[in-house]
C-alpha cells in the first residue's frame, strides 16, 4: 500500500483527491504514525514521509532545478492525528525549504479524512521595509485568502484584498477546507506566487549568473562598529563579484558557538533570500562548522563567512607561482577542520564563491588528500621561497635601498606605483587587485636608484591563514628602509583605514621602519580645502596618483626619506 502511495502521480490542480485522503487516512490511523508526501509540480510523488505519532521529518530535497523560481517546485502534504492544523514546525518547514504550498489532513479517531489546511509564502511579507531592517515576529495564520480568492492575477494581490498581509506575516493559511470542497487552481496559485516573488524584487539581467547574497552580521559589538565592519564586507563582497541584495546586522549580547542565529531570526532571513532571490549568505563573522551546519540543515543557501570571502577573493588575483600556492594552502587550511563529517553543508560550499581554488581543488576531497596535498604545497612553496630569498640577496649587495608601499586595500598603491615608476601591474577599482610583491626600479631625478615594491593590500580583521599565507610578502616590508604609506583620501573611513594599516604594523613589528604617509586621490574630492590641514596633521603629502604632474613632492620627500635612512 504504501509502496503505491509513492509512485502515484496526483491532479496537479488539486491538494489532493478525496480518494488518496482516505487511504492516507486509514493508513495513518492504523500504524498511528503520520505520513507525507512530498509532490513536485507536475502532481509527481517524489518522496513518501513516514513520521511518528505527533511528527514527521523531512530529508533533504532536491533543488528546483526551474531557471528563475523562488519556490522549491515540492509541496509537503502530510496527515496529523492528534486534531491540531498546522503547526509551528509545518511554517518552518515551509520557509526554510521555500515549499510551494504546505498542507495537513486532519485525521479522525476512525481513520476518516477531516479538514485539509493549507498554507504558502507570502510574497508580501516585509516588502515594505528598509534593507538591513529585517525584524519583527514571525506570526502564522493570515486568516483566508488564497485558492477561494480567484488565484488567476497576482497572488498577494488577491490574498492582499482577503487577508491585508503585513509585514510581518512570513505566510498565509489558506481557509480550511473538506477535501471534497477544494478549489481546482493549486497550479494557477503557485504560478501566481512565483510571478509575484519575481515582480517584486526582479533579477536584473545583468546580475544573472553571479552570486546574489544576503550579508549578515551578528555581533556582540556596538551598532556602529557591526556597521562599519559591513560596509567593508559589502565592498569585498562586490569585489568578488557578488550582487549585494541585502544586508541584516543582529547584535547579541553573547554569541552561542552552536547555532549563530536564532530560529526565528534565521527564518526572517530566509524569507528575505526567497523574496530577493538570494542563493548566498555572507557572515561577517567566522563560522565555526557548527554554525554553518544550523543554517545549511535548514535550507539549501550557500553559506560563507568573510574569511572564505577574501580566501575566493585572493584565490581569483594570485598571480604568481608563490602566491597561488600560498592562497591555496590558506585555503585547505581553513577548510580542514571543516571537513569533518562529509555532509550537505560543505557539499554546498564548493560552487561559485567560496569553493574556487587556483587548483582543481575541491571541497569532496577528504582530510586525508587534503593534508598530503598540504605537504606538498609546503614543500613546493619551500622551494619558491628560496629562490625569492636569492633573489633579495643579489638585490641586497648591490645596496640599493627599498622603498615599500603599503595601505589598506584599494588605496591606489599599484596604481601609485605604475605612475613613479611608468610600469603597468594590475590596478583595478577592487579590492586587492595586488597579491604578488612586484618590484620597480625608480630613479629619482639626481640619479639615486631606488626600488619600489608594492605588497597585498591591508584590511581590518586580515585572517590568519592569510596573515601566515602572506607572510612572505611583509616579512620582505622587514627588508624595506622606507614605507610609503598610501592612504585614499577619498574614502570617508579613511582615518579608520590608517589605523588599520597602523595597528597591522605594529603587529607586524614594522612600525620602526620610517615611514612617508600618502594621501591619494586627491582628484575625487569635489571640496578638497580641508585636506591641507588633515595633511599637516598626519605629515602627509597629497597626490592623485592619475596626475604625474602631482608627484614631484612626494618624489623629493621619498629621496629625503631615503637619504635620512642611508646617512
Ligand atoms: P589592492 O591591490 O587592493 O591593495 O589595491 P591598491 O591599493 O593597489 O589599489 P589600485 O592601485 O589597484 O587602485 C584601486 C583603484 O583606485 C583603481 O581603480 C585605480 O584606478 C583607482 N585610483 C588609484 N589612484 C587613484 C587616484 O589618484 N585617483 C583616482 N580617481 N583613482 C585612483
Amino acid at each position: 500500500m504504501l509502496e503505491r502511495l509513492g509512485r502515484r502521480r496526483l491532479d496537479p490542480d488539486h491538494i489532493l483527491t478525496p480518494e488518496l485522503a482516505r487511504a492516507l487516512s486509514e493508513l495513518s490511523r492504523e500504524t498511528g504514525r503520520q505520513l507525507g508526501l512530498i509532490i513536485d509540480r507536475s502532481g509527481q510523488v517524489e518522496i513518501l514521509l513516514v513520521g511518528d505519532h505527533r511528527s514527521i521529518m523531512i530529508p533533504a530535497l532536491p533543488q528546483n532545478r526551474a531557471t528563475g523560481a523562488r519556490l522549491r517546485g515540492l509541496r509537503c502534504l502530510h496527515t496529523h492525528l492528534g486534531g491540531e492544523k498546522l503547526t509551528q514546525d509545518d511554517f518552518m518547514d515551509l520557509l526554510f525549504l521555500r515549499l510551494d504550498l504546505m498542507s495537513v489532513l486532519e485525521v479522525d479517531a476512525e481513520g476518516r479524512p477531516g479538514k485539509l489546511h493549507s498554507a504558502h509564502l507570502n510574497p508580501g511579507a516585509m516588502a515594505d521595509q528598509e534593507p538591513g531592517a529585517v525584524g519583527g515576529a514571525v506570526v502564522a495564520d493570515a486568516g483566508a485568502g488564497g485558492l477561494d480568492s480567484g488565484v488567476a492575477g497576482s497572488a498577494a494581490g488577491t490574498h492582499a484584498k482577503a487577508t491585508v498581509p503585513t509585514a510581518a506575516n512570513p505566510w498565509l493559511v489558506l481557509p480550511p477546507r473538506q477535501v471534497s470542497r477544494q478549489p481546482d487552481q493549486l497550479r494557477e496559485l503557485i504560478a501566481s506566487l512565483e510571478a509575484e516573488f519575481s515582480r517584486r524584487r526582479p533579477v536584473r539581467e545583468v546580475d544573472r549568473g553571479r552570486d546574489r547574497a544576503i550579508l549578515v552580521s551578528v555581533s556582540s559589538e556596538p551598532k556602529s562598529r557591526a556597521a562599519e565592519s559591513m560596509a567593508e564586507l559589502k565592498e569585498l563582497a562586490s569585489s568578488a563579484g557578488v550582487v549585494v541584495l541585502d544586508e541584516v546586522i543582529q547584535r547579541r549580547d553573547k554569541i552561542n558557538p552552536r547555532l549563530i542565529l536564532g530560529r526565528g531570526k534565521l527564518g526572517e532571513i530566509m524569507l528575505l533570500a526567497l523574496q530577493t532571490g538570494a542563493n548566498l549568505l555572507i557572515f561577517d563573522q567566522e563560522l565555526n562548522p557548527s554554525q554553518v551546519r544550523s543554517i545549511t540543515d535548514h535550507s539549501e543557501l550557500r553559506v560563507i563567512d568573510r574569511t572564505q570571502l577574501i580566501l575566493d577573493i585572493f584565490a581569483r588575483r594570485a598571480l604568481s607561482r608563490e602566491g597561488r600556492l600560498q592562497i591555496e594552502m590558506a585555503q585547505l587550511k581553513y577548510l580542514l577542520p571543516r571537513l569533518g563529517a562529509r555532509d550537505d553543508a560543505l557539499s554546498r560550499l564548493t560552487g561559485g564563491i567560496g569553493g574556487r581554488g587556483p587548483g582543481e581543488t575541491r571541497l569532496e576531497i577528504d582530510r586525508r588528500r587534503t593534508r598530503d596535498r598540504l605537504t606538498k604545497l609546503a614543500a613546493k612553496l619551500k622551494a619558491v621561497s628560496r629562490e625569492r630569498y636569492q633573489r633579495r640577496e643579489r638585490r641586497r649587495k648591490k645596496e640599493i635601498p627599498v622603498l615599500s608601499l603599503v595601505g589598506y586595500t584599494n588605496a591606489g598603491k599599484s596604481t601609485l606605483l605604475n605612475a613613479l615608476t611608468g610600469s603597468d601591474i594590475l590596478a583595478e577599482d577592487q579590492l586587492f587587485a595586488t597579491l604578488d610583491p612586484t618590484s620597480r626600479r625608480l630613479r629619482f631625478p639626481e640619479e639615486m636608484e631606488v626600488i619600489i615594491t608594492d605588497t597585498v593590500g591591508f584590511i581590518r580583521h586580515l585572517p590568519e591563514e592569510l596573515l601566515q599565507a602572506f607572510k612572505a610578502t611583509l616579512e620582505e616590508l622587514g627588508e624595506a628602509d622606507v614605507l610609503i604609506h598610501v592612504v585614499d583620501i577619498s574614502n570617508p573611513r579613511f582615518a579608520d583605514h590608517i589605523k588599520v594599516v597602523e595597528e597591522l604594523l605594529r603587529e607586524l613589528e614594522l612600525d620602526r621602519l620610517p615611514r612617508l604617509t600618502v594621501f591619494n586621490k586627491v582628484d575625487l574630492l569635489t571640496d578638497p580645502s580641508w585636506v591641507t590641514e588633515e595633511a599637516a596633521r598626519y605629515d602627509a603629502v597629497v597626490v592623485s596618483a592619475l596626475d604625474r604632474a602631482t608627484l614631484p613632492p612626494l618624489l623629493e620627500k621619498a629621496r629625503q626619506a631615503v637619504l635620512k635612512t642611508w646617512s
